[in-house]
């Protein structure tokens, strides 16, 4: 019998998700039917019931319904609830149990993929929305030293860092300090600059030497922080192109109970678009 699975969000023509699931199917020789479903924030609560009704056993749950996918959990999972959103569901009885697979994703693509230890590094976080609350957890857990919060709007850093509840390891400080912050082995751009157009102002001053950067992003939205920590000498960039096959990866996991291998599906995507070809 078919399974069937999606993701929601919008847009949702250019996912990856319905390319990476499918490779995990066919390699797992799971029956699997995975697509994309578009679904407008007013919509998503509807589109969302009507796929459970017609079977859908799970989902992955990207911009802008993360945090409505959470509202619609019954239950959840400590990552889920440490960022107060949700990116996996999974179909439990006639209820949906929410995860979190994005730090868990980046913090494997780190240390499995690149072979980099995070332990001990001193971290910085642009920015403090969704995808900042996403990883931060798992980047704690993987032993940085500490975790520095910068955020263009400061209550926002406040906030994240009041939930993450390590006021010894977790910092705030104000964009305009940023020249005096010391210097970071560690620089996460979670801000959603690159997408809007904007471009983020940063001093070398943040990278330590044989620092390494990663913008959770891909593509042509990463490329410019990605250059920016370039010229800067950073050891390693990475973009996110990284996370989103082992965030995938660690969905399918908790669906089908099989950790698929990734590094195929991962080397057909760098080399399937020249715009793809920014990470180290
Ligand atoms: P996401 O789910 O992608 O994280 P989000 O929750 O809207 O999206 O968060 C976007 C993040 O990018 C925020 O930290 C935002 O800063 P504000 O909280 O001040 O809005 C940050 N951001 C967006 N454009 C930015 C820019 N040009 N410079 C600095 N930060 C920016």
């Amino acid at each position: 019998m078919t399974q069937h699975f999606a993701v929601f969000g919008q847009p949702i023509q250019h996912s990856l998700s319905p390319y990476i699931h499918g490779e995990f199917a066919k390699q797992c020789k799971i029956d699997m039917d995975y697509r994309a479903i578009e679904a407008s924030p007013a919509d998503f609560a509807t589109a969302m019931a009507a796929f459970a009704a017609a079977g859908g056993r799970g989902a992955n749950i990207t911009l802008p319904h993360k945090e409505a996918a959470y509202a619609l959990c019954k239950e959840v999972s400590e990552y889920a609830f440490h960022a107060g959103a949700v990116n996996t569901l999974i179909r439990q009885g006639d209820a949906w149990l929410g995860d979190n697979t994005d730090g868990i994703g980046l913090v494997r693509d780190l240390t499995e993929r690149e072979r980099l230890d995070l332990r001990g590094r001193r971290c910085l976080m642009l920015g403090a929305g969704g995808a900042a609350r996403g990883v931060a957890p798992a980047l704690l857990e993987a032993g940085i030293a500490e975790l520095v919060i910068v955020n263009r709007t400061p209550e926002r850093a406040d906030t994240l860092a009041d939930i993450l509840g390590e006021p010894d390891r977790v910092k705030t400080r104000y964009w305009e300090d940023l020249g005096n912050q010391g210097s970071f082995e560690l620089v996460v751009n979670s801000t959603s600059a690159g997408r809007l157009g904007g471009k983020l102002e940063l001093p070398f001053s943040l990278l330590a030497p044989r620092a390494l950067a990663v913008d959770l992003s891909y593509g042509e939205v990463a490329i410019g922080f990605l250059a920016w920590a370039r010229a800067g000498g950073c050891d390693h960039a990475v973009d996110g192109l990284g996370m989103l096959v082992e965030q995938a990866a660690e969905s399918f996991l908790r669906w089908h109970g099989v950790r698929p291998q990734t590094q195929e599906v991962y080397e057909a995507l760098r080399a399937s678009d020249p715009l793809l070809q920014t990470g180290d």
